[in-house]
């Protein structure tokens, strides 16, 4: 592999982005840009199996293979996306498939674009190998992503496949589930992060997310670790040979036997054992402690005094829902101050009503606004008084 700069673009959860630019940052990349969703940073090679791999919070890892400026018109993306040799990243033999996302006013559409970019493609085998390379659009063996900002083009290659957030673990569905890189984002944010030895507590646990993520953080176990495959897996430009050997050194420092102390309470018995399976499944069951019980009467369900507590509760926008969530939300929240007045306490919700309740004892010390299910959330961390 060389040692040059490489250029990618990550997709993130919109709204927590300083979360994933830093972990960029820590797994070796220098962050260019920050944008709402997506990150641009620069790195080795490398940097393609490790992003994949062990990113808690990436969605998809693109590896940019062109940048252009002053892009006016669909002629124009023609013109520049003729330029790449595509035979340095597939063969005629895959299939391919093509998605712009355009952000701006242009006089063209992004299925324009990937029409248009598509035609290049097939074009360009056809004239150099005397092959139709075929395209699909459902499961593409090599996808190109682009990006079309106002007048400046960015087009590369989808290093990950299907999102990173799908871990594999995940056999039980819960009706509400968090993304697994929106749960390690509220870990990131935490005093547990520091310090794993702390008890964490999630009082509404659904169908375990946070706790999974947590074992998987503590534990050292790589996120990409349950998955079947990643898009890179079949580039011809990729010696697989050296992701064997990169996977075979980071499982080597896993620690299968930590033990870490994670509970989990949901009032909801399905959702308890639906946790057990994905906690199975991940290999961490035997280190989170789940239990059936209601987070309204903690001392009741809990016998251990948690030093944070990270939390995902119901909400609604609908009235009745709303006076039932604020009963919930003040019970829940007198019941945790009774069991330690010092713990901190990180809460995702698009109900304002947390922020009311829980002000009333801690100090809100973040608060950022993410996408959750479509609807815009909120991420609070409050610090005791
Ligand atoms: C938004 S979901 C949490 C989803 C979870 N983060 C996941 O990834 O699966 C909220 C959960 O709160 C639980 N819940 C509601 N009221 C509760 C209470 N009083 N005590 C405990 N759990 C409760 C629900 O059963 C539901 O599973």
């Amino acid at each position: 592999m060389t040692e040059n700069e490489y250029t990618y673009l990550i997709t993130i959860n919109t709204g927590l982005e300083d979360i994933a630019a830093k972990e960029f940052k820590q797994l070796g990349a220098k962050v260019i840009e920050t944008h709402r969703s997506r990150v641009i940073v620069k790195s080795d090679f490398e940097f393609i199996f490790r992003v994949n791999y062990l990113s808690r919070t990436a969605h998809k890892a693109f590896l940019i293979i062109l940048e252009e400026t002053d892009i006016q018109s669909l002629d124009d993306v023609v013109r520049v996306t003729r330029q790449i040799e595509y035979s340095d990243y597939l063969s005629p033999h895959q299939t391919f498939a093509v998605r712009f996302e355009r952000i701006g006013e242009h006089d063209f559409t992004s299925l324009d674009m990937n029409a248009a970019v598509g035609s290049v493609i097939v074009e360009y085998f056809l004239k150099t190998t005397g092959k139709r390379i075929r395209a699909n659009l459902n499961k593409p063996i090599v996808e190109f992503g682009g990006w079309l900002i106002q007048d400046r083009l960015i087009f590369g290659i989808n290093t990950s496949g299907s999102s990173l957030h799908m871990r594999g673990y995940r056999k039980f569905q819960h009706p509400a589930p968090l993304k697994p890189t929106i749960a390690s984002s509220l870990l990131y944010m935490s005093r547990w992060f520091l310090d794993q030895n702390l008890i964490l507590l999630d009082p509404m646990c659904g169908s375990g997310t946070i706790l999974i993520e947590a074992a998987l953080i503590g534990r050292s176990i790589p996120p990409g670790y349950f998955r079947d495959s990643f898009s890179f897996e079949n580039f011809i430009f990729i010696d697989q040979s050296e992701f064997q050997q990169f996977k075979e050194s980071i499982n080597s420092k896993i620690e299968w036997n930590k033990m870490l102390k994670l509970y989990g309470i949901d009032k909801n018995k399905n959702f308890i054992e639906g946790s057990i399976v994905n906690a199975k499944n991940a290999n961490v069951a035997d280190t989170i402690i789940f239990k059936h019980g209601d987070a309204r009467y903690l001392r009741k369900y809990v016998d251990v005094i948690p030093d944070v507590v990270i939390v995902n509760p119901p909400y609604g926008y609908r009235m009745n829902v709303h006076s039932w969530v604020k009963k919930l939300y003040a019970d829940f929240i007198e019941s945790l101050i009774d069991l330690n007045p010092k713990v901190e306490l990180i809460a995702m919700t698009a109900d304002k009503e947390m922020e009311r309740v829980a002000s009333k004892y801690f100090n809100l010390v973040d608060k950022k606004v993410t996408i959750y299910g479509r609807l815009s959330t909120l991420v609070y961390r409050f610090e005791p008084k």
